[in-house]
């Protein structure tokens, strides 16, 4: 039967969890939740859903949260759903399956796990010894978790945590609109574009060659760590502070999946 699992990703953590796993299941497609989702039904008897994503500020990422309320899901389909997190997942996978259930379905299959953090406001990014480590104490997890979706196990969620989420959540989603007016750029920027390419959702034009931002982030701060003059800054802490991106994942397979264009 063949998987299909959407994925939302800014510094390529959950797009390498989407490629480990579905190159560990087999007969996978991926697909940015960047895109629009299908219009058309999807899952049912032919095709099993996941969902890949980091946690943002305790919860779900505002664009995972309107994907799945868009999403028609037939109903009895297999879904699973991996958050990523650099500390703690806390309630954010019972707040995708609250959103599902509100919809007739559910999640089968959860499982968080821990990979690098980037949250850049707020701390100084880790080290290439410490990503490393962090990447290969994820390994077996990854293993697991993609050896039980492919038997399609189910493992009942519980609701732990999802108030203090839905809290994060809901205050974050609340000032969605301001929180680019803080983004800078200085004179290290070269016009090469990517910042406007690799975002996600457009966010950003080039205004006479430099980036402009369009009052619509979500947040995933891609501008800031793939920059390669390192030239993007947001307030006054980021100067000082590392870049981070996931080391198995280039830039261009971020801009490709922003495309539709995503391989496992
Ligand atoms: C805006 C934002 C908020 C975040 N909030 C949290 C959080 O509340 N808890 C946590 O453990 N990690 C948090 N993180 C870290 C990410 O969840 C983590 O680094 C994730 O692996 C990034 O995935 P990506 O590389 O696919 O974008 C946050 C990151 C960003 C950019």
């Amino acid at each position: 039967m063949a998987t299909t699992i959407y994925y939302f990703s800014g510094t390529g953590n959950s797009l390498y969890l989407t490629r480990q796993l579905a190159t560990k299941i087999g007969n996978c497609q991926i697909k940015s939740m960047a895109r629009p989702p299908p219009i058309q039904p999807v899952g049912g008897s032919e095709e099993n859903l996941g969902f890949v994503f980091p946690v943002y500020y305790r919860g779900l990422p505002r664009i995972v949260m309107q994907f799945a309320e868009k999403l028609n899901i037939r109903p009895g389909t297999y879904c699973f759903a991996v958050a990523n997190y650099g500390g703690s997942k806390q309630g954010t996978l019972a707040m995708l399956n609250e959103a599902l259930q509100s919809k007739g379905t559910q999640l089968s299959y959860t499982e968080g796990i821990k990979l690098p953090g980037n949250y850049i406001l707020k701390f100084d990014m880790p080290s290439t010894e410490e990503t490393h480590k962090i990447l290969e104490e994820a390994d077996g997890t990854i293993e697991e978790t993609a050896n039980a979706i492919a038997k399609k196990e189910i493992r009942p969620l519980t609701r732990s945590g999802i108030h203090i989420s839905k809290i994060g959540s809901r205050l974050y989603y609340r000032r969605a609109a301001k929180f680019d007016e803080k983004f800078t750029v200085n004179e290290k920027c070269t016009s090469c574009g990517l910042c406007s390419e690799i975002c996600p959702v457009q966010n950003i034009k080039l205004v006479n060659k430099k980036p402009a931002w369009q009052h619509h982030c979500e947040r995933c701060l891609a501008c800031v760590q793939w920059c390669p003059a390192e030239a993007i800054q947001y307030g006054k802490k980021t100067a000082k502070r590392r870049r981070y991106h996931n080391p198995n994942i280039r830039a261009k397979d971020i801009v490709e999946g922003n495309k539709g264009t995503t391989n496992v």
